[in-house]
């Protein structure tokens, strides 16, 4: 008999695609499935989501009903992660021809919910920090690997707390194990994942020596084979002199940061919970820029927060001004359900909100455009991780800029000297030199 075959849809950020690849491992190596190349041939259809924003949580019950109609007769459908802690059993309520719901801190718990007709397995309280999944890397060139689970933050506007659970580290051996045997069979890079990473430490499940997330980096970057480290998310008020300094220091670790602002505004970043200020902020990044040439910083934004005024959000701006930000992922504020900030007065109409929006991604554009002149002529070195479309091939620089070369698979998996031909606002192109 041929074997049972899986398929995964993944949303989100790389917590969930992670979280993806751990299902993969366990599916593969404990309950004899093998990946099916569509949907339509799966016995087994998984949908790994994301509540963050409101948005992807009203696409799931539309999405998942047409996986219902393209499923072969008799594939189970499973809804995994944030949005499946959130909603729990209302999913199936819903959708009755959901068959599991598996919230995104009982990932380990696949081999079995399968087996368990309307499972729902969504307990924020299991520790899964002792990590016992079985191996799969969807990139044999980059490894993501895990630091902590959950998140003890309680900004205002966030539900990640409640779908994840508190925060709890992982053991700094287990770490440095995972990313050592990752490295030794070939991913050079070594990306670790935490909701607040550089609150790594604060508390184990079991008893383990103190160790700060700047402890964590040298420990990882002592292993031989990595040649790489980056890293996601930190929080700006964890910033101490002593990450920014190992930052700067340890040749290892990728000179991009991203440094989520949120608001520009010390009043709104209050009433969000984020526990710095615009000053501190931006002492932050000037610290950074001058201790690290060449930094890129990324950011996330969120715009129209309740009670966000025009003064509010001029000083988002000039906080973009300020800093001169690569990357920007902005977002209208969504209200979510189980958070302090979804009760807030004075929610923001929408056409202002969106009138900000456009404001704040036009004006970075520009500035993208600006830096365009800069870039080219660069020489970088860059990781080649991916094939692309009419012969290229795509890899990032130490700080982090997405470059595509001419190119086949002799490439992946090299680090070249590249100097950028073409540069563009969220990619650019180059030819390798050496
Ligand atoms: N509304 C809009 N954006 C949000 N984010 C988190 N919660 C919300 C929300 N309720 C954004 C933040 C965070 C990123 C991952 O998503 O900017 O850093
Ligand atoms: Fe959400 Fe804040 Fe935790 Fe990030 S640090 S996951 S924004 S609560």
């Amino acid at each position: 008999m041929s074997r049972k075959t899986f398929y995964i849809e993944t949303l989100g950020c790389a917590m969930n695609v992670r979280d993806s690849e751990h299902m993969v491992a366990e599916l593969t190596q404990k309950a004899g499935y093998e990946p099916a190349d569509r949907l339509e041939e799966a016995d087994l259809i998984l949908i790994n989501t994301c509540s963050v924003r409101e948005k992807p949580v009203n696409k799931l019950f539309s999405e998942i009903g047409s996986f219902n109609k393209r499923k072969k007769a008799g594939a189970k459908i499973g809804v995994c992660g944030c949005t499946a802690s959130h909603l729990g059993e209302e999913i199936i309520k819903r959708a009755p021809f959901v068959d599991f719901v598996l919230g995104a801190r009982n990932v380990s718990k696949i081999t079995d919910v399968i087996h368990r007709p309307k499972a729902v397995e969504v307990d924020i309280d299991h520790d899964e920090s002792q990590y016992a999944f079985g191996e799969f890397r969807a990139s044999p060139y980059k490894a993501y690997v895990n630091i902590s689970i959950g998140c003890d933050k309680k900004c205002t506007f966030c539900i990640v707390p409640h779908t994840r659970g508190e925060e709890i580290s992982i053991p700094a051996e287990l770490i440095v194990r995972e990313a050592r045997k990752a490295a030794e069979s070939g991913a050079k890079e070594i990306f670790l994942l935490g909701q607040n990473v550089n609150n790594y430490g604060r508390r184990f499940s079991g008893e383990h020596p103190k160790t700060t997330f700047t402890d964590l980096l040298k420990m990882v970057s002592d292993i031989e084979a990595v040649e790489r480290i980056r890293f996601t998310s930190p929080h700006p008020l964890h910033m101490d002199d002593a990450f920014l300094e190992e930052f700067a220091r340890n040749p290892k670790i990728c000179k991009s940061m991203h440094m989520p602002l949120q608001s520009g505004s010390s009043r709104i970043l209050k009433a969000m919970k984020r526990g710095y200020t615009k000053e501190w902020f931006l002492n932050r990044a000037q610290k950074l820029r001058q201790m690290v040439p060449g930094v890129t910083i990324s950011t996330d934004i969120i715009v129209a927060f309740p009670g966000e005024t025009e003064e509010d959000f001029e000083e988002t701006m000039a906080v973009l001004e300020a800093v001169r930000f690569e990357q920007v992922f902005s977002f209208k504020y969504s209200p979510r359900p189980l958070t302090p900030a979804q009760n807030y007065p004075d929610q923001v109409p929408d056409e202002i909100a969106s009138a900000r929006l456009t404001r704040l991604q036009s004006r970075h554009n520009e500035m993208l455009d600006a830096m365009k002149k800069e870039r080219e002529g660069q020489v970088h070195t860059v990781y080649f991780e991916e094939l692309r479309p009419g012969n290229t091939v795509a890899g990032r620089s130490d700080n982090n800029l997405l470059i595509t070369v001419p190119g086949s698979e002799e490439l992946l998996g090299t680090m070249r000297q590249v100097r950028i031909t073409e540069a563009g606002r969220t990619s650019h192109r180059g030819e390798v030199i050496a």
